[in-house]
């Protein structure tokens, strides 16, 4: 095995791509897995994977310092991939607290516990943060994210992004600590948790539920498919440089309520509905507190230094996302039993 890597938050949404784009295209790196598991990790994400020689999974918490400091001193990583985190702007609305302690002290303890464990010879190693274009704030209907966009972050969870990014610049300024930070615009596709927008509406139209869409439908994000964000983690983590921040983003840009629709004609289709049925079921509803008006990223600098781009167009990844919920409706009904639906009944009830 040439490299032991850490990767934390690898049973969610964008880590199980991650997790299982590095096991599948490096048999010799040992790739293990470390997740608290919260009600967003899910191990059915990573099945076909589980059983390979050069994975494994460890159940933890990133906020316990205890066992982080003692799980690095004995595990001795090379490098470490860092995406968990609470990842939902509505949740962090209702909890900010949860939000900060995930974000910015676990993030904290990873960067010290991984500092101690490689007692500051830092050759070869490297800590890389996985952040949101969110940090930069909103941005109104002209220009783009750049890596030297100030940040402005304006929601809870983008402001417990933003401290994050923070300390690790800081860990790299104060004691050398090779770091990487990459900023990522909106991701879809498999796996994704339905209590994000694309998700949600596939398993509102599926159910025939109505389709909440915040304020008048005006704002927009930048999606990219999750595969692609994979492969650009995959493309900075061997080839970025230290101290670089790297945005990452498909220059998709859409309206909430385009997007939407676009959405429901496709399920019509597959669902063999009447043409219109699914948009029948949207619903506009109270906005979103602070609500974000346009998120767009300018990824010139990842595809021009490192050479990377997005392999999938709009549609085309849509229409993937579509077929892979309908072909797995054990997948949702798991995620969606009791707990999800008592989150829906408090976030969407009183609208
Ligand atoms: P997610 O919510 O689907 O997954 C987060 C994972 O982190 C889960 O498996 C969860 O169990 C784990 N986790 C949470 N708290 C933990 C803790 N205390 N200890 C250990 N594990 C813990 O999130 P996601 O959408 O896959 O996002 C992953 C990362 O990418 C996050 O850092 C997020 O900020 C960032 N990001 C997400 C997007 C997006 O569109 N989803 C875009 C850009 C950046
Ligand atoms: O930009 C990157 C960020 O994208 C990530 O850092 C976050 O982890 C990720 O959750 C995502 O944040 P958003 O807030 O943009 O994603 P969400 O899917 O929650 O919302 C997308 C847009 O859709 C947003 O403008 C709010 C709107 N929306 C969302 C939901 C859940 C609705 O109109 N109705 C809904 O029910």
């Amino acid at each position: 095995m040439s490299k032991k890597i850490l990767i934390t938050g690898g049973a969610g949404f964008i880590g199980s791509h991650v997790v299982r784009l590095f096991v599948k295209s490096h048999p010799e790196y040992s790739i293990v897995n470390l997740d608290k598991l919260t009600y967003a990790g899910n191990l059915e994400n990573l099945r076909d994977v589980e059983t390979n020689q050069n994975y494994r999974f460890v159940k933890g918490d990133i906020v316990d310092y205890e066992f982080i400091k003692e799980f690095f001193s004995k595990e001795q990583f090379d490098g470490v991939i860092h995406l968990a985190a609470e990842s939902h702007v509505d949740r962090s609305l209702e909890n900010p607290a949860e939000f900060a302690v995930t974000n910015i002290v676990g993030t904290l303890n990873l960067l010290q516990a991984a500092r101690l464990s490689w007692k500051d010879n830092f050759s070869k190693k490297l800590f890389y943060h996985i952040s949101t274009d969110e940090v930069y704030g909103s941005l109104d209907h002209g220009g783009f994210f750049t890596e030297e966009t100030p940040v402005d972050p304006r929601s809870p969870y983008s402001a417990s992004k933003t401290g994050s990014d923070h300390f690790v610049k800081a860990f790299h300024s104060s004691y050398g600590l090779p770091v990487i930070i990459s900023r990522c615009s909106n991701n879809y596709g498999p796996n994704h948790f339905p209590e994000k927008l694309i998700p949600l509406m596939i398993y509102n139209i599926i159910n025939n539920k109505p389709l909440p869409v915040y304020g008048k439908g005006e704002n927009v994000r930048d999606w990219l498919y999750v595969e692609d964000h994979a492969s650009a983690i995959h493309v900075i983590f061997e080839k970025g440089k230290a101290g670089e921040v790297y945005n990452i983003g498909g220059n998709n840009e859409w309206k909430n309520i385009d997007l939407v629709m676009m959405l429901c004609q496709i399920m019509d289709k597959k669902l063999n509905r009447e043409k219109g049925a699914s948009e029948k079921l949207i619903t506009y509803v109270k906005d979103r507190a602070g609500h974000d008006l346009r998120y767009a990223i300018d990824s010139t600098k990842l595809q021009h230094e490192l050479g990377w781009k997005p392999s999938i167009d709009f549609p085309a990844g849509l229409e993937k996302t579509v077929d892979w919920f309908l072909n797995n409706p054990e997948w949702l009904d798991h995620v969606t039993s009791g707990a999800y639906r008592e989150y829906y009944k408090s976030m969407y009830d009183n609208r």
